[in-house]
């Protein structure tokens, strides 16, 4: 399978049917609630349905934010957030994206994430690097005194925030870890205990593969597992001594 080819075609589709909607109340309409029990949007319906019915032929296993677990008994899984920010896509505020990885039992394989409105398509590829509409990409260089996090922590560490020169609060943290992999942002930080793999599983791969560090709130290496509904806190940045500062404050 050309995981390349299906995730653009996938994304494509996707923002055809789905950017129509953007900004408009139809988009917000609750429509029920996910296996994690968050509500589902009229437009996290539209976009998943997409993605179903593409990834069906397939056969895999599928892990999918609204509808969680469709185990074929396949040895791929594909975890897939078919729009990522849909708070944001709803209130018209232009930071939301399609979010697709792959998995060869619990191996990574790929990872691709579309960022609709500016039409970057980004990949991860275990051994082989981080691309953004093909071009490779790498994570900054940070300078002290002068980094820019992305920032959910519910309250905790927050004195954090007088220790670097900016925060930031996006709304779509599969979007924050393409902007940490191509050297927009220096750190995303979720310690709220609340993103799940859906939301993360391809930023994680993308970020690495730019040269992230992304560890759990112990500094541990993050262990991705496939699930749509099992919480985890994430830290990932692109130097050491940002990862050492932010565990000082956990
Ligand atoms: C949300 C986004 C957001 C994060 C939330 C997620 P959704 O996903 O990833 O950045 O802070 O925890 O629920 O619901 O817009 O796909
Ligand atoms: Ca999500
Ligand atoms: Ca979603």
């Amino acid at each position: 399978i050309s995981w390349n080819e299906v995730a653009i075609e996938m994304a494509k589709e996707v923002e055809k049917v789905v950017m129509p909607l953007f900004g408009t109340p139809k988009a917000g309409e609750t429509i029920g609630t996910n296996v994690s029990g968050d509500v589902t949007k009229y437009v996290d319906k539209v976009a998943e349905d997409i993605v179903l019915s593409r990834l069906q032929p397939l056969d895999v296993n599928v892990v999918s934010e609204e509808v969680g677990l469709i185990d074929n008994g396949s040895d791929y899984t594909v975890v897939v957030d078919p729009i990522d920010g849909s708070y944001n896509f709803a209130a018209g505020i232009p930071i939301f994206a399609f979010s697709f990885a792959v998995f060869a039992g619990r191996k990574p394989v790929y990872g691709a994430i579309y960022e609709f409105v500016t039409k970057h398509f980004y990949e991860g590829i275990p051994g082989n690097g981080a691309f953004m509409n093909g071009e490779r990409i790498h994570v900054r260089k940070p300078e002290r005194g002068k980094e820019a996090l992305s920032f959910y922590t519910r309250g905790r560490c927050i004195r954090l925030i007088k220790k670097v020169k900016r925060v930031r609060v996006l709304g779509a943290i599969a979007v924050e870890l393409t902007y940490l992999a191509r050297g927009a942002l220096d750190g995303v930080l979720d310690i709220r205990n609340y993103v799940r793999p859906t939301d993360i599983a391809a930023g994680v791969i993308i970020a690495r593969e730019a040269g992230a560090i992304v560890t759990d709130e112990k500094g541990n290496e993050l262990k991705l597992n496939l699930s749509a509904t099992e919480t985890t806190n994430l830290i990932a940045v692109n130097d050491r001594y940002l990862l050492d500062l932010i565990l000082e404050e956990l």
